[in-house]
């Protein structure tokens, strides 16, 4: 009996070393194969850029190709969740934003726990929202653009990229602000809503500058006002909130980088180090800045720092989105 019970706790140990090694050896390996970035919403819009720009930009130091794979649909809640059930082997990365990886919590019964399923790798860049409109909208300025949605609550309407969406809470935001009503017209992110409102199917939309801003510069849309204390310094030309009228009303909308809990340390590790060599470079710094992205210090850079952020910010908002009772489309 003692014979059994001896062999079977050594055959334990011999299969307890060898996963250890297993799991030792792959993270020296690794990454010995493309990885999988799963972007929430759909191509073209915002996370997708910034997703793009985080692949190339963290190439060189991982040695390997990072593709991108866009899941869309219910705010981009189907996607982490896929990202949640994955495999922790650090080949499939959940990048998002606030509404999906803090909001989303609040508003979806969610299949998976946003902090406890996900393990942190790095906070990535912020931008602001700005004001914009199709050009045919009469509005010359901000308060004129107020003034016409009152008159015309039943024409006017938002493009979003579903409800809960950073686009969506960024327009029930506004509407308190400015004592507005109009339609909200959910989309699979905010990139195809951005061909409709340059086509006139909707007027308006409170879109992050990353999205906003090449159009603007092309003229095919124009910008109100930026959501911040202060302009964009690509974008002077764009007043802030305070200088038009909606004085307080700012919006950030950061990303981050998620793994599916129980990657390994030294996984998540190298990530974040591609994470930091990637926004140290001057020319992925440049395509991001350029957009009115802000790069977060380099003490925010790492696992710990998105950790305690995402946590604070589920803190400070599932109560303020709960008591609003967004619903679900
Ligand atoms: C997107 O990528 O489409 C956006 O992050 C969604 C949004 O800003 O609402």
């Amino acid at each position: 009996m003692r014979g059994i019970r001896g062999a079977a706790l050594a055959l334990i140990g011999v299969v307890a070393s060898a996963t250890l090694n297993v799991t030792g050896s792959k993270a020296d390996d690794y990454p010995s194969r493309p990885i999988t970035m799963i972007v929430p919403f759909a191509a073209g819009g915002p996370t997708d850029v910034v997703a793009r720009i985080m692949a190339e930009g963290m190439r060189p130091s991982l040695g390997q190709t990072v593709i991108i794979e866009n899941i869309t649909g219910a705010a981009g809640s189907i996607a982490v969740g896929r990202a949640a059930r994955a495999a922790p082997d650090g080949y499939t990365l959940s990048i998002g934003q606030w509404s999906t990886h803090v909001v989303n919590g609040a508003i979806y019964n969610l299949p998976y726990d946003l902090l406890t399923d996900l393990a942190p790798v790095s906070l990535l860049v912020s931008n602001p929202q700005l004001i914009v409109a199709n050009p045919k909208v009469p509005a010359t300025d901000l308060k004129s653009l107020v003034e016409w949605i009152k008159a015309n609550p039943d024409h006017v309407s938002a493009g979003t990229a579903g409800a809960g969406s950073a686009s969506h809470i960024g327009g029930i935001y506004f509407q308190n602000f400015s004592h507005t009503n109009f339609l909200f017209v959910p989309y699979r992110g905010t990139g195809p809503a951005m061909q409709d409102l340059i086509g006139g199917q909707i007027q308006i939309m409170l879109d992050q500058s990353s999205n906003s801003l090449p159009q603007v510069r092309q003229k095919q849309i124009k910008a109100y006002a930026v959501t911040s204390k202060t302009r964009l310094s690509v974008a002077p030309e764009i007043p802030t909130v305070d200088e038009v009228g909606l004085p307080g009303f700012y919006i950030s909308v950061w990303h981050g980088l998620w793994v599916p809990k129980d990657t390994p340390k030294p996984i998540i590790e190298k990530l974040a180090a591609a994470v930091r060599a990637a926004l140290a470079d001057p020319a992925t710094q440049k395509r991001l800045l350029d957009l009115g992205q802000e790069i977060p210090p380099l003490d925010q850079q790492n696992p710990a720092a998105l950790g305690a952020f995402q946590k604070a910010e589920i803190e400070k908002w599932w109560p303020l989105i709960k008591a609003a009772n967004i619903k679900v489309d």
